[in-house]
């Protein structure tokens, strides 16, 4: 199987409700590794270039308001089969849709706040982490 990397962000909800270190267990207890990773404040043009594809989307406004709300925590994970897995561990978008044990059931509380995002394919990932991340910012493993 392909050792890949995938972009996620642990979101203002989850970042206030101080769960950041059971999400990174979450990552960790299943074989993704923490290879990058940073707390920020998003503005709102940080938000809008990173959400670009939503822009005419009817949530769009409220997806920067929440995002640009308080700190998010960007990370990149790498292992086998990084972005499926992480997407499998994160759960439906929707908490409400989210299979039982998934980090959106256990820590979401709505599709506007839903803990974390992840990058859903390999071209969203490169790009994903080239908009956070220097390459000299990412560690080989170990
Ligand atoms: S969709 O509807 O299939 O395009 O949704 P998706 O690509 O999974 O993600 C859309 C991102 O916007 C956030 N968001 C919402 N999506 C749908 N409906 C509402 N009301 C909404 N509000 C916010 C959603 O959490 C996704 O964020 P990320 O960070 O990509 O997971």
């Amino acid at each position: 199987m392909a050792v890949e990397r995938t972009f996620s962000i642990v979101k203002p909800d989850a970042v206030g409700k101080n769960v950041i270190g059971k999400i990174y267990s979450r990552f960790e207890e299943n074989g993704l590794r923490i290879v990058a990773a940073k707390m920020l404040q998003l503005s709102e043009e940080v938000a809008g270039g990173f959400y670009a594809e939503h822009r005419e989307r009817p949530f769009f406004p409220a997806l920067i308001e929440f995002m640009t709300s308080g700190p998010v925590l960007v990370q990149v994970l790498e292992g086998e089969n990084a972005i499926a897995k992480n997407r499998e561990l994160m759960g439906a978008t929707n908490p409400q849709e989210a299979d039982a044990g998934t980090i959106r059931a256990d820590f979401a509380e709505s599709i506007d706040a839903n803990a974390v995002h992840g990058s859903d394919s390999p071209a969203s990932a490169a790009r994903e982490i080239a908009y956070f991340f220097a390459a000299s910012e990412i560690c080989d493993r170990a």
